[in-house]
Order: C-alpha cells, then sequence, then structure tokens
C-alpha cells in the first residue's frame, strides 16, 4: 500500500473566507473537516448493507439487471472523489478488482479511504488528486468509478477527457449518486423545512432533552454554507450524456433512480443531523432503511414506468472508452 497524503491542519477564518471565492479550496476545507465524522454522518460502512447498496449502483448503471459484473474481477480500478473509501472499497469487497487506487482532492479524506482499506486488508494505494488532472500514466485502469463526486467538479469536460485517457482501451467508468436539477430541488427544498421544523419543535421547553447545543446546530449551519459552496452542479440527464460523448466516450448510458425514496430519505438524513446523536435509537434506524427500500422498490418496479426520468433524484452514468483509443 503506498500512500502520499498530508493532512491540513484545521482551517483558519481566513482560509474558509477565502473558500467562498475557490471552489476548489472549499472542497479541501470541507471535506478534510468532513473527514473523521463522514463515516458516521452518512451511515456509511463496509459490511453486507453497503456492500450490496454499492454494487447495486454499478449493476445499475451497466445494465440495470445485474449482469453488469461479467467483467468482474477487473484488474485495477480506480475512483475519484473516494472520499472516506465509500464506493470503491465496498464495490472491492464484492468482487469489482483485484488492486484499487483511491484519490481525492482532500488529504484528509485519502487517509480516511486508506485506514479503511487497511482495516479491510484490501489491496489498495492512494493519492492525493484532482480529477481533472489525475496523476496517473495513460491507458492505467480497467475500470475508473465514483460516487457523489462529479457534481464537485468545475470543469467536467477536462474531468471526463482524463478519465479516458487513463483508462485501457475498452475500459469501462461508472459515476453514481449525482444530484438531477429537478430531484436537487425537492430534496433541498423538504432538507430545509425540516430542519427548520425540527430546530424550532426542539426549542420547547418539553423538548430540551431533542435539543443539540446551540454551537453544535451553529457549526452544521456553518459547514452547511461551505456545502452550498462546494456542490457546483446539478445534472439534467441529457447533458450528462452529452458531456461524457463530447469527451470521446462510447457506449454511454445514464439512468436515474430513487424518487419517492429520496423523497424520504432527505428529511430523515437532515432530521437525523437535528437532533442529539444516538437519540434516535434502532427502531428509528430500521423504519428509515426500510422505508427507503420498499420506497425504491416502488421507483424502481413501479414508478419508473410513468414518471420522466428527470424527476428522480439520483443519476448514473456509464460508458467505455473506444477499444482502439490511444
Ligand atoms: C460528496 S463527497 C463523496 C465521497 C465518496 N465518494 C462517497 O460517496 O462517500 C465528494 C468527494 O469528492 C471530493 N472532490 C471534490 N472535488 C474534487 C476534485 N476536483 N477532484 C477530486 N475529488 C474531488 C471531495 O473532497 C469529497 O471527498
Amino acid at each position: 500500500m503506498s500512500t502520499d497524503p498530508a493532512p491540513r491542519p484545521h482551517a483558519t477564518a481566513e482560509e474558509v473566507e477565502a473558500a467562498r471565492h475557490d471552489r476548489k479550496l472549499a472542497n479541501v476545507l470541507y471535506h478534510d473537516w468532513e473527514a473523521g465524522s463522514y463515516d458516521d454522518k452518512w451511515s456509511i460502512s463496509y459490511d453486507e448493507r453497503c456492500i450490496t447498496y454499492a454494487a447495486d449502483r454499478f449493476r445499475t448503471a451497466v445494465d440495470g439487471h445485474g449482469a453488469g459484473d461479467a467483467a468482474w474481477p477487473y484488474e485495477r480500478a480506480l475512483e475519484l472523489g473516494s472520499g472516506t473509501g465509500f464506493f470503491l472499497l465496498n464495490l472491492m469487497q464484492a468482487g469489482l478488482a483485484e488492486h484499487g487506487s483511491v484519490t481525492d482532492l482532500s488529504p484528509g479524506m485519502v487517509q480516511a479511504a486508506l485506514r479503511n482499506a487497511e482495516h479491510l486488508g484490501l489491496d489498495v494505494d492512494g493519492r492525493v488528486a484532482d480529477a481533472e488532472k489525475i496523476p496517473y500514466d495513460d491507458d492505467t485502469f480497467d475500470v475508473v468509478v465514483g460516487h457523489a463526486v462529479l457534481h464537485h467538479i468545475p470543469d467536467l469536460d477536462t474531468a471526463f477527457r482524463e478519465i479516458l485517457r487513463v483508462l485501457k482501451p475498452g475500459g469501462r467508468f461508472v459515476f453514481a449518486g449525482e444530484p438531477t436539477k429537478i430531484g436537487d430541488r425537492y430534496a433541498r427544498k423538504l432538507g430545509q423545512l425540516t430542519w427548520k421544523a425540527a430546530t424550532t419543535v426542539t426549542r420547547l421547553p418539553a423538548l430540551a432533552g431533542w435539543r443539540r447545543p446551540q454551537a453544535e446546530l451553529d457549526e452544521s449551519s456553518r459547514a452547511a454554507a461551505l456545502e452550498a459552496v462546494v456542490d457546483i452542479h446539478v445534472f439534467d440527464p441529457a447533458e450528462l450524456d452529452r458531456i461524457a460523448r463530447a469527451a470521446g466516450a462510447s457506449d454511454v448510458r445514464v439512468v436515474t433512480e430513487e424518487f419517492t425514496a429520496a423523497m424520504l430519505g432527505w428529511p430523515v438524513r437532515t432530521f437525523e443531523a437535528a437532533v442529539p446523536p444516538g437519540k434516535l435509537g434502532m427502531r428509528w434506524a430500521l423504519f428509515a432503511y426500510h422505508g427507503w427500500q420498499r420506497l425504491s422498490w416502488l421507483d424502481r418496479c413501479v414508478l419508473s414506468r410513468v414518471v420522466p426520468r428527470a424527476w428522480f433524484y439520483n443519476a448514473l452514468i456509464t460508458g467505455t472508452k473506444r477499444p482502439e483509443s490511444h
């Protein structure tokens, strides 16, 4: 396992101010800040639940019916914007690839991903890397993946050209978890309404035990302000398809998922962030998870036949590098 990331010291007030005008710096500061608590915040684990979730996203992107793994195991896999390693490490546990490389703009995230890989005994190296300038040679990887990263990258034309450059001819890319334009609108609205309702109701003296200390709520609001700077794009599925093709990708396919599931998921996650950690307990966690699973089934098996794809919350994109490319 090789590693070169050097974690940043804590961000100064000046850096936070500068980050408002520099989206890459904002990404580094925000995600370094989040790295230590990120897995807890997003209920990320490296067990069957998240292994199945990650593998299902890959399969849904590639063919929607579970045969996307015919080429597994790939020899070398790269993840862009890996965060703590949620997507690639779980895909590797599912059998996607023998050797993985995690990369991220945030040194804190690369360090967290390498730590997770080591605990899991996976063959993984890591580098701090900007997806617009990937520090690997041409034709290196059999597969390039990412989850919830494309919407943070300022210049997607350059990033897709870079992805195709580092892929071997015939290699595949898969990106999942990207917000659609319409999905982002209702998810944000529902999140804001839930935050307002939760922080108002918990002011009642009878509910004092449900209120997080003001300093923590203020910190969440500051993080949310920085989050608004790091979230750069929302996607129209057809436009995402066009960007990948214009960079030279073939066999491009964009699918979407989660409609009612996102309408449950965003208020649930916002509510969890608004009350003290651990307050909601196991029964809440099971309600949230099973509710999300049932609504995902409804979205996939019923609503995807009648609701336009642009209305679903999550976009997934796959494509390949032409076999004859150099
Ligand atoms: C929303 S997080 C997702 C992390 C992880 N993929 C997951 O799904 O849990 C986005 C990640 O992309 C990284 N990122 C943002 N801009 C980037 C860029 N230009 N190049 C590489 N990574 C970037 C951030 O530092 C962050 O770790």
